[in-house]
């Protein structure tokens, strides 16, 4: 068993160190000189990428965030709506599918029953259908049309981790394909897209170095009873997966909010010592984005909230605000969510290890829920 875990103390310690490995696996073959080519997507054929209209991204748990990720980068790029929603409501709601509907389902085991029969109803309703998925020839990618396989490797840890960061990866590569196939988007553009993501893997490692100090600061909040996550733009979804990691391996009330949903509500919850982890946005290239996020730091640590910045290296505007700053190095807008998400994951398993919790087997839940 030990050795399964390669010296590491958990498999989720080992998953979350593999990341960079997981993302340049993924990519791996599908980068050429500043182009993304999807073999998968090839196989398809660009009339039938021509064709779509509308994506639904459908997915449960830490995969529908990948997806919600995703939608940010699929439209900008491809300029076609998407829509990301639970598998299990999808089917129940009679969604407007056609063929000119492109469904697309993220799910690491390829075996999650809600999203397995999601995809048969897309079918059934005459969309397309594409997979993105971590298991080779499970039963999800064998019903749908078409497959890209993320290269995570295996996870064995319940909870997701290098599986979500490979996700985006290959939804991205997918959105950069699709956006080509269009023309919706300047060369430079995808260029500059797929450079960025080739460099994801060594900036991934650079943020696994901060790991140490992510676990003090975890052992130092190891009693704290509820946190609360702010983003905005592509950092809402990684903190509604900061929150959901927490809850599955700390067993801690947690939730995570769009930062400008603050005064419509989740500001009522803020008393002095409430811990708040911000997704903060680039001041280099996120336009007014950056100054609105650091304006709700500030309303919050008025309000006596101890909060955890999570923002990119060289932002000195939030220093006089948070408590704590953990640092993401510099990237695109549409990039920061696959290396600001790591410190929320290592911040989530070490409060599991100080509260002496079975990290890679939380209570009550399941590495794949093959049941409806
Ligand atoms: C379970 C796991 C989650 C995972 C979700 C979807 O709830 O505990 O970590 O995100 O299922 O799984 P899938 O295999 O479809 O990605």
């Amino acid at each position: 068993d030990a050795a399964d875990k390669g010296g590491w103390s958990s498999f989720m310690q080992k998953e979350v160190s593999e990341q960079p490995t997981a993302v340049a696996d993924t990519l791996r073959g599908r980068l050429h000189d500043g182009r993304v080519v999807v073999g998968e997507l090839e196989e398809l054929g660009d009339d039938v990428l021509r064709s779509i209209r509308r994506i639904t991204v459908i997915a449960c748990g830490t995969a529908a965030y990948a997806g919600m990720v995703a939608k940010y980068a699929i439209e900008k790029w491809a300029r076609v709506p998407v829509e990301v929603e639970l598998s299990h409501e999808f089917r129940y709601r009679e969604p407007v599918i056609g063929p000119d509907t492109l469904v697309i389902s993220v799910s690491q085991s390829g075996e999650t029953m809600d999203t397995l029969m999601a995809v048969k109803y897309a079918r059934e309703a005459g969309a397309r259908t594409i997979s993105v998925c971590n298991t080779q020839g499970a039963t999800i990618p064998r019903e749908s049309d078409a497959a890209i396989y993320t290269h995570a490797g295996p996870e064995v840890a319940v909870a997701s981790t290098k599986a979500f960061v490979a996700q985006i990866a290959a939804l991205y590569l997918f959105g950069l394909h699709l956006a080509r196939v269009l023309g919706t988007a300047s060369a430079e553009e995808l260029e500059t897209a797929a450079y960025e993501l080739e460099h994801v893997p060594a900036k991934l490692a650079t943020v696994l170095e901060q790991g140490e100090r992510i676990a003090q600061l975890a052992h130092w909040m190891a009693d704290t009873r509820s946190v609360l996550f702010l983003g905005r733009h592509v950092g809402y979804p990684i903190a509604l997966e900061g929150a959901l990691k927490l809850k599955e391996l700390a067993y801690i009330h947690a939730e995570g909010f769009a930062a400008g949903e603050l005064k419509h509500g989740p500001i009522a919850l803020i008393e002095p010592g409430q811990p708040v982890f911000v997704v903060v946005p680039s001041p280099r290239n996120s336009g007014s984005l950056h100054p609105k996020v650091v304006s709700n730091i500030q309303e919050i640590r008025a309000r006596g909230a101890r909060v955890i910045a999570i923002a990119e290296a060289g932002d000195a505007a939030v220093l006089p605000f948070a408590d704590e700053v953990l640092r993401i190095p510099l990237a695109g807008p549409l990039f920061e969510p696959l290396l600001a998400v790591v410190p929320l994951q290592i911040f989530a398993m070490e409060l599991s290890a100080a509260k002496g919790l079975d990290v890679d087997q939380p209570r009550n839940l399941a590495k794949s829920v093959t049941v409806e």
